[in-house]
């Protein structure tokens, strides 16, 4: 895809970026606020993110919005990130389309309330023909859930005949997972300093380059995104050759 004029040229882009927008709650605890408002803040991060990954030339963006742990913390707060979450599917409709981005999401959809989930479907559908960026949500997500589930679908495929376990390999097992449709991530960046997974795409981050960033995510804007492709250029990677 091309580079936008907007942009910084770079030699070598990721095809596929995914984030773990961590530290909204640092963010607005630093400030003396309700961790609702970085929540907040954390969705003009979004958009901006979504605004350079398009003008930079990256085909999909993975953003962990939402863990299968979130679930766990106080009502309120789970209250306040799916109503976010639904005005922003809906309000940002236009916005997607005016910049081309596709968007499709990943993770156990059907946990969402119903309101969230028909937006969510809504907004897939409105978005389905653009052509550019490729924005990818994971809701009520965890990688070892959809590896569990991917090995409940292999299992289900042999029980029906349909494949052998001898021929099971990656290919065919990456066909089983939430991201059959994805490469897998060239770059993972992680605001806030914390060096961890947190059980998102598990298998797929096996090759990835990692970007970890003290910004919190609602500081995070364009330029600390280029900053992050501007380290994955220089980066050699060998897949374990040498
Ligand atoms: C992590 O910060 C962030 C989340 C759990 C939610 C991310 C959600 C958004 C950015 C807004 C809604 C998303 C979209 C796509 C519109 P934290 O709360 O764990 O921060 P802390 O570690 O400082 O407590």
């Amino acid at each position: 895809m091309p580079n936008h004029p907007k942009a910084p040229k770079f030699k070598n882009v990721p095809r596929h970026v995914a984030i773990i927008m961590d530290g909204n709650g640092r963010w607005a605890k630093q400030r003396g606020l309700p961790r609702i408002e970085g929540h907040r803040k954390g969705v003009e991060s979004v958009r901006a993110t979504v605004e350079a990954a398009g003008e930079t030339g990256v085909e999909f963006l993975t953003l962990y919005a939402f863990s299968v742990e979130n679930w766990n913390r106080p009502k309120a707060e789970v209250d306040t990130l799916m109503r976010l979450l639904q005005q922003f599917l809906r309000d940002e409709i236009a916005e997607l389309n005016k910049h081309n981005v596709r968007l499709q999401a990943i993770g156990r959809l059907a946990d969402l309330p119903a309101s969230v989930g028909g937006q969510l479907h809504e907004t897939i559908l409105a978005t389905s023909r653009n052509t550019g960026l490729t924005l990818i949500l994971a809701l009520s997500y965890s990688g070892r859930i959809e590896i569990i589930e991917a090995v409940q679908s292999v299992i289900r495929e042999i029980q029906l005949g349909h494949i052998d376990p001898a021929q099971i390999d990656e290919t065919v097992f990456s066909r089983h997972l939430y991201t059959r449709y994805y490469p897998d991530p060239d770059l993972l960046i992680r605001t806030s300093g914390e060096m961890r997974l947190s059980n998102f795409l598990l298998w797929q981050l096996s090759y990835t380059e990692l970007f970890v960033t003290p910004t919190l995510w609602p500081d995070f804007r364009k330029p600390d995104f280029y900053e992050a492709v501007r380290s994955y250029e220089s980066r050699n990677r060998r897949y374990g050759r040498i």
